[in-house]
């Protein structure tokens, strides 16, 4: 079963083509960051028109590079949401058009989703694990028992964690995207430099919240020098001390949620980590001494397989595809679109789901 994957919900246009023994034969992926970067974050309109104008020949190429023509796919997988609506009615309608005119399947799959099940792309996992989905747009704890079958344990009740990495970078003047510039800053940074709260630590529950931890570092940043090797040291101090609060913030919060993943599956707990911010080797450290210290197992996706791709949209479309779960053509893309509908609601506003 061969499956062609599209991704268009932020700033990559990506496409890749996925067989169902997990043989990735095309991921590619086109990033926009030199096209938001001068308004240093992700601008809707100039996403949605570089989709536009790049979708379809990045297809071409992915179908050239994996070597099948559109006859031998199974069916076509496209990010439905949630997500930048103009971008997300890019990749939907381009799925349907080559499912309408091939006579294929369409699967709209949730972007959550591909992340979600990406370890079993990469790892071959079995369900039940626990999921830490950590990007830019989510900050999450989930079980995942199966396709479709998720338990929300905690979510952020304001700034998601790549947000908030993204939001440091730009007060620091560090530049877009932010995540990966504020690890580098960290690495010849002192993590005790500055004293920065730890939001919601030791409380009860797997909620997050990064607010606070961003102000703090907002009022640290104003005071340090203007420039010279005294402000790249302190930059670098900051980096590595709001990196330490998040590392201390995901360790508590996980596990928690370990926890209960326990109290409902007997056996060697698997705790999962996705998301954009995954990719960071400071955070994934933390989560590996947190997994050896409590018995679990570890599993994190490559890199390209953590930040936004089309390899694990295919993925997640061959799983749905596997139980018959496909979509009808007039299906409507999704701004919102949460992996638990049943997940009781946070009782703060401006809560992502
Ligand atoms: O999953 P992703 O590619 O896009 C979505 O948000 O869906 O995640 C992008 C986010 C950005 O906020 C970026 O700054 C963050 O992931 N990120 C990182 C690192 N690499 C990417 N954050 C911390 N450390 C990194 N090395
Ligand atoms: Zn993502």
């Amino acid at each position: 079963m061969i499956m062609l994957g599209i991704e268009t919900s932020c700033d990559e246009t990506a496409a890749a083509v996925v067989v169902d023994d997990r043989r990735i034969l095309a991921d590619l992926v086109l990033s926009q960051e030199s096209e938001h970067r001068p308004f240093g974050g992700v601008v809707p309109e100039v996403a949605a028109r570089a989709h536009l104008a790049h979708l379809d020949g990045l297809i071409g190429r992915a179908m050239q590079v994996a070597g099948v023509d559109f006859p031998d796919l199974a069916g076509v997988a496209a990010t439905g949401g949630p997500g930048l609506i103009g971008g997300v009615i890019v990749g939907v309608t381009t799925a349907k058009a080559i499912a309408a005119v091939h006579g294929l399947p369409f699967l709209a799959v949730n972007h959550l989703e591909g992340h979600a099940l990406s370890a079993r792309l990469s790892d071959g996992i079995a369900y039940p694990y626990l999921l830490l989905l950590v990007s830019g747009g989510h900050c999450q704890l989930l079980i995942v028992d199966g396709v479709g079958d998720y338990r929300r344990l905690g979510t952020t009740m304001d700034d998601a964690l790549g947000e908030a990495f993204d939001k440091v970078a730009k007060m620091l003047g560090l530049g877009y995207p932010g995540g990966p510039l504020v690890e580098r800053a960290a690495r010849s940074g002192d993590s005790g430099g500055f004293a920065l709260p730890r939001p919601m630590l030791g409380r009860p529950g797997c909620h997050f919240s990064f607010s606070g931890l961003k102000t703090a570092v907002r009022h640290a940043a104003a005071g340090l020098p203007a420039a010279g090797p005294a402000r790249d040291a302190a930059v670098a101090d900051l980096c590595a001390s709001f990196q330490a609060a998040a590392g201390d913030a995901l360790a508590d919060r996980t596990r928690n949620a370990l926890a209960i993943f326990r109290a409902r599956h007997a056996g060697v707990a698997t705790l999962v980590i996705a998301g954009g911010v995954a990719a960071n080797a400071y955070l994934r450290g933390r989560l590996a001494a947190l997994a050896k210290a409590e018995g679990a197992q570890l599993v994190a996706p490559p890199l390209r397989l953590c930040t936004d791709n089309a390899a694990m949209i295919a993925w997640a479309g061959i799983e749905r595809l596997r139980l018959g779960l496909t979509d009808a053509l007039d299906f409507a893309p999704r701004p919102r679109w949460p992996l638990d509908p049943q997940a009781p609601p946070v009782g703060y506003a401006g809560v992502k789901a």
